[in-house]
């Protein structure tokens, strides 16, 4: 359904990303693991067609057509949503407000929204501004309802274990579950070794990326426990010689 084949990413004359192909089908979690500066947000932002982050060569193709140069509301039209990983305050909208009219314009139900509303425990922050004076925690269980909420055909989800504690991240995990049975496909990027594996029987495929390429893309049970024992360097040497 979606397809990223041989992307590179710039920023301004500057390659980011080398050669990145992906392939994601319908209900699939797609896992992107990888240190500091690997190029994690630039991917999902450059497949969201965010500025600055450029696709310079390659295509991105969505349900069979090529949306490489697309903007980014034209792709959130079609189904495909990107959760930031640091959501910035919008004062003078107020959340609840702003979740109402997401449902209105993609035909939500409200047991859908019920639903995510309780698993992420969001109800009490809808009435404030968006993502104005709310914690690390907070910000991104809001931000994880709001993207979910509109029932994408992909979410691209930029670590939304950031900041958040543990209560937070079996929501947070609960919640995409149950997106993922209502048809959404994740490409979902995180350092919680604790969410992967609450979300490990639904992981389809676990991408690692290192110095702006993939350098792997493997089972969860392949790929998880090595990096979680070696560490990124060290489970790719682990990797590599086990071919
Ligand atoms: N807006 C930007 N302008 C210039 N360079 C950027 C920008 N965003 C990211 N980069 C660079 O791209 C590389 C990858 O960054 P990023 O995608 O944020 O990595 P990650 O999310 O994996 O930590 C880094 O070297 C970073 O400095
Ligand atoms: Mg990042």
């Amino acid at each position: 359904m979606l397809e990223l084949r041989e992307v590179d990413v710039a920023v301004g004359k500057r390659k980011i990303l080398s050669n990145i192909n992906m392939v994601v089908k319908p209900r699939e979690l797609h896992v992107v693991l990888g240190p500091n500066g690997s190029g994690k947000t630039s991917l999902l932002n450059a497949v969201m067609g965010i500025k600055p982050y450029e696709v310079i060569k390659g295509s991105i193709i969505f349900e069979g057509s090529d949306i490489t140069q697309e903007p980014p509301h034209v792709k959130a039209r079609k189904g495909v949503v990107v959760a930031y990983q640091i959501p910035p305050p919008i004062k003078g909208l107020v959340a609840g407000r702003f979740a109402e009219e997401l449902m209105r314009r993609f035909n939500v139900e409200s047991s859908y929204a019920e639903v995510l509303s309780e698993v992420l425990e969001v109800r009490d922050l809808l009435s404030k501004y968006l993502f104005d004076k709310m914690s690390g925690g907070e910000k991104k269980r809001l931000e994880t309802f709001l993207t979910l909420l509109t029932k994408p055909k992909v979410a691209l989800l930029d670590e939304p274990d950031s900041g958040v504690d543990v209560e937070s991240l079996n929501r947070m995990s609960e919640a995409l579950k149950v997106a993922l049975s209502k048809g959404t496909s994740m490409v979902l990027v995180t350092h919680s070794l604790h969410m992967l594996r609450l979300l490990r029987d639904h992981i389809t495929s676990v991408h690692v990326l290192y110095g702006g390429t993939v350098v792997h893309s493997g089972l969860y049970d392949e790929v998880v426990p090595s990096i979680e024992r070696y560490g990124f360097s060290g489970a790719l040497t682990q990797l590599a010689r086990m071919g």
